[in-house]
């Protein structure tokens, strides 16, 4: 029965797994256009493409993001190779991949890299609006300089592409984390500091007190913002050379006129960072503000297996970075045909190839109605198409050589000479 083959149908269905979005012809126009926005912009600024896979060893990133944080705790998707025993994970950030890729390859052997990769990575977070499980970064890596010169042109390069996409109100925060002995007093400090105030502590920060206690810095939890508030900061930790290094990059930002807040609480996620951090967030975006964030991480290279070396990036969310662009109103508009070809008999269809042929040969977008139909679904077709013009040929056009030119949007039309074709379009596309 029908009701039947109707249920049965349903179940072979498969959903998309739970927070990983298929992205359809409706916006993929967008993310094609922000892409070459994003790589245009990049190459202005000397960045080459490196592309990794998407696959790691799971040490990988454990090793590079740090074992107590979030990422590595819970949300990475890891599992055992069933054929030969090898642990992987699927990427959920990019930079340990680079990293572990220039290594390997000696990509520093006596030169910097500037380095963009663009790509899906995937973490087990809680689905919500501007948090997938399944999302997008441009990522960008500037290796072997030891700033804070470079630190300064990666926070203009991103004030220029949001300049360039015509976003307002994003807002830069910074800080500096200093280096390794510096972050160790400080933790030391925190560590005391907490213990002291053990009482008020949730279970989440007394789990981090010992393994983490940065991360504290980090709650959600609004019943301990006042505990943390008045925590120590890392700044009254930091020696000369990481307050030079600092305020050698505060200065160039504030000569070049750009706003920053200093937020002695930014620590980002990852384990990785040392002296400049910083996070782009945008109030556009709800809980998940941060569209851009990123800092200097020196000591990876190192600990990767690299000779000693300089390291600073960031990652974009595209996903974000679209709802930002959406709400700001500043998304192209899907683009549409230029011509649509409504043609009727054999004749008229061998015609219609060549002529379409040619016609994309010149650079136009061309529709080529297929699956016959009168003259007048065929213009129904053109008109939801959204060409500028319809071409229609007819039998009786072949035998005289020569097409209707109809412009969509006035309902004008013109008979032109199969020779003179070319010109008209031309004239009534670019008038
Ligand atoms: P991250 O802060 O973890 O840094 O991620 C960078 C950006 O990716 C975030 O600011 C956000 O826009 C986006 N993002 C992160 N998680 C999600 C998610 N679940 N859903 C949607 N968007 C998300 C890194 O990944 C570092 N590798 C950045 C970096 C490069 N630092 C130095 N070099």
């Amino acid at each position: 029965m029908v009701i039947g083959r109707q249920i049965n149908f349903m179940e072979k269905r498969f959903s998309g797994v739970k927070g990983m979005n298929d992205i359809l012809p409706e916006v993929s126009h967008q993310w094609l256009w922000l892409e070459s926005q994003l790589s245009s912009w990049l190459t202005t600024y000397g960045y080459e493409n490196i592309r990794t896979p998407i696959l790691e060893n799971t040490q990988l990133f454990t090793r590079s993001i740090g074992e107590v944080t979030d990422i590595v705790e819970k949300e990475m998707y890891s599992f055992t190779d069933s054929l030969n025993g090898d642990n992987l994970t699927l990427r959920p950030e990019g930079t340990a991949g680079v990293i572990r890729s220039v290594v390997e390859h000696n990509l520093l052997y006596n030169k910097p890299q500037k380095l963009w990769y663009f790509g899906p990575m995937f973490r087990h977070e809680r689905p919500q609006k501007g948090r997938y499980r399944q999302f997008h970064q441009l990522g960008v890596e500037a290796l072997g300089f030891k700033g804070p010169d470079i630190d300064s042109e990666i926070i203009l390069m991103l004030r220029d592409l949001w300049q360039r996409l015509g976003l307002l109100q994003v807002e830069l925060h910074i800080n500096c984390l200093g280096n390794k002995e510096e972050r160790l007093a400080h933790r030391q400090a925190l560590i005391s500091y907490f213990e002291s105030n053990i009482d008020i502590l949730d279970e989440e920060a007394r789990r981090r007190l010992y393994s983490n206690p940065l991360r504290i810095l980090d709650t959600k939890n609004p019943k301990l913002q006042e505990l943390v508030t008045g925590a120590p900061k890392l700044t009254e930790f930091l020696g000369a050379d990481s307050l030079e290094h600092y305020n050698g990059w505060k200065d160039i930002l504030s000569k070049l006129g750009v706003t920053y807040i200093e937020n002695p609480r930014l620590v980002r996620g990852l384990d990785y960072y040392n002296l400049s951090v910083f996070e782009w967030v945008s109030y556009d975006l709800g809980s998940q503000a941060t569209v851009c964030g990123g800092g200097r991480y020196d000591p990876l290279i190192a600990e990767l297996g690299g000779k000693e070396n300089y390291a600073i990036g960031f990652g974009l969310g595209i996903e974000r970075l679209l709802l930002i662009l959406e709400a700001q109103g500043k998304l192209p508009q899907k683009p549409a045909a230029d011509i649509y070809i409504v043609n009727d008999g054999s004749g008229a269809q061998v015609y219609a190839f060549n002529l379409a042929n040619e016609l994309r040969k010149k650079g136009y977008q061309v529709i080529q109605n297929f699956g016959g139909g009168s003259f007048k679904s065929q213009f129904k077709k053109a008109d939801n198409s959204q060409a500028r013009l319809a071409l229609v040929i007819g039998e009786n056009e072949v035998l005289h050589n020569q097409v209707v030119i109809k412009c969509m949007a006035t309902q004008n039309q013109e008979v032109v000479k199969r020779e003179l074709i070319l010109d008209s379009v031309e004239k009534l596309i670019n008038n």
